[in-house]
């Protein structure tokens, strides 16, 4: 399957070239953003035998946290974590229930506040209060665990609302990438429908295409399949797959040990608060000698 690819509606942006000289400025200028959008995302297919198109572990820091603290009252949640996600990379974000794991999505989203410490994305420092938080969050793209849809709107709406009532794009524009996008989902047919008619990983898929309106630099998915029937996770798990083949950076929060194993390029296990481990799923899941690392990971059969 190729989930992303370029597609006929890609070939009608180009071809309306003949009428160039016809359009106004301002529709030159947004189609010229819609395509460079679109050439951030959506790397073509690479030719048999050529290289990828990206190479994993880029050096390029997207996002770091640096000796990032968070408190709820006297409740320490997250107690000093430091580490990086390069460009192109996919982290895995494990640890048990309760040891911060989506308090530290909610910080690097800045849906939350750090109580110490920075995160920066692509250099800029987020946490700083100057920090304009729209723009911020128009380089991120969140998909939760579950309640990501509007239940009272359809697909296309859902995907076009945040683009258009908060980073103002005109409403052709929003509609156009969405479409875009849920095509390349093969779920065009159903932007009309409203989340309920959807099943849940559907739902998730036009949850993970919303996130990636904007064309993100990151992608947050915190336990995005932990909610849906199980055979419907592996549907959501492609998704992410051919993301990750498409050079999507992402960190990802998951109890799917198999797919962390075999999808992530570097896992970060949390514990107490702290990074007690940061390697390759490897290093981390298979080979690590540190007794509580090797407890927490024989929960999990079958990576
Ligand atoms: N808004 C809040 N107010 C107070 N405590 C909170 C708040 N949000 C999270 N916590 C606490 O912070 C700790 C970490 O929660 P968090 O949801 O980040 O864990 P998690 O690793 O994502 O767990 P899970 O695997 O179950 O999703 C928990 O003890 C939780 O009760
Ligand atoms: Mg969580």
């Amino acid at each position: 399957m190729s989930l992303i690819h370029w597609s006929p509606a890609g070939d009608r942006v180009d071809s309306a070239d003949q009428s160039e000289r016809e359009r106004s400025e301002e529709e030159k200028k947004a189609e010229r953003l819609t395509r460079a959008e679109r050439q951030a995302l959506l790397v073509p297919d690479p030719e048999p035998g050529a290289q990828p198109p990206v190479q994993t572990g880029a050096d390029r820091v997207v996002l770091r946290l640096q000796d990032v603290k968070k408190s709820y009252g006297s409740t320490k949640v997250l107690r000093g974590v430091s580490f990086d996600v390069h460009e192109h990379e996919v982290v895995a974000l494990l640890g048990p229930s309760g040891s911060g794991k989506s308090t530290l999505m909610r910080c690097a989203n800045l849906l939350e506040q750090v109580s110490d410490g920075q995160i920066w994305l692509n250099g800029q420092d987020i946490t700083d209060p100057r920090a304009n938080a729209d723009e911020v969050r128009a380089q991120i793209g969140v998909v939760f665990q579950q309640f990501n849809l509007f239940p009272h709107m359809t697909v296309l709406k859902n995907l076009t609302l945040a683009a258009i009532k908060v980073h103002h794009w005109d409403k052709k524009k929003a509609q156009d990438r969405a479409m875009d996008l849920l095509a390349r989902i093969k779920m065009d047919q159903k932007a009309d429908s409203y989340p309920r008619r959807l099943s849940g990983g559907q739902q998730q898929r036009v949850a993970i295409a919303r996130a990636l309106m904007t064309s993100p630099k990151l992608l947050l998915l915190d336990e995005i399949t932990s909610a849906l029937d199980p055979m419907l996770v592996g549907e959501v798990l492609d998704m992410v797959t051919e993301l990750k083949k498409q050079g999507t950076t992402i960190l990802m929060a998951t109890h799917e040990m198999s797919f962390a194993h075999d999808a992530a390029d570097r896992v970060v296990l949390l514990r107490n608060g702290v990074i007690a481990q940061d390697g390759t799923p490897r290093q981390v899941m298979d080979e690590s000698q540190d007794p509580a690392t090797k407890e927490f990971f024989s929960h999990f059969r079958g990576f």
